[in-house]
């Protein structure tokens, strides 16, 4: 299949950031990494609430109307009364992708123990690939270094 570039969609889970009362610096950093190692001819990015229903709402139209190629959220993947990320990823994949949670498990506690706390899931829906990753900017970059270099390869394989 020949193509243009790839899709990306990020999507920054934050009650603040959807009432406006943070700035959301994680998911413009979502966009400028996967930027360094795909050529990405669309890219979108979204701050909502820490709702399940939207959540699941927005991974679906992304995913299977609007043909996002990569979907990747960052936040909500604690274990604060609100964090839900993982239960709406985990409701939405047809595959889930273990290899890439361990991966981000690993490349986070070899930065610090908190990387236990991140339930984040990763899973493919129709030919996305979809990916949790934790809310802070620090979090962001170190879960996504070992992720960066099997992105090409994973979304060749989805088509
Ligand atoms: N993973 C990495 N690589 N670096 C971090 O600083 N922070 C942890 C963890 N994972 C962290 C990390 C912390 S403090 C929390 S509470 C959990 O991610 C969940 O973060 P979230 O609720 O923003 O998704």
């Amino acid at each position: 299949v020949s193509r243009t570039g790839y899709a990306l969609a990020w999507i920054t889970l934050s009650d603040k950031g959807a009432r406006g009362e943070r700035v959301d610096e994680s998911g413009p950093l979502v966009g400028r990494l996967v930027g360094e190692v795909l050529e990405l001819n669309n890219v979108q990015g979204f701050v909502i609430p820490d709702e399940t229903a939207q959540l699941k709402g927005l991974l679906v139209d992304l995913a299977l109307n609007q043909g996002f190629d990569l979907i990747l959220t960052t936040g909500g993947t604690g274990v604060a009364p609100r964090d839900v990320s993982p239960e709406a990823t985990l409701a939405v994949i047809e595959k889930r992708l273990p290899g890439y949670e361990r991966a981000m498990t690993m490349a986070s506690l070899a930065k610090t123990p908190h990387g236990a706390i991140s339930r984040a899931v990763a899973g493919t829906l129709g030919h996305a690939l979809i990916v949790n990753m934790p809310g802070s900017p620090k979090a962001v970059a170190e879960c996504l270094e070992p992720l960066l270099p099997t992105f090409r390869h994973t979304l060749e394989k989805l088509q």
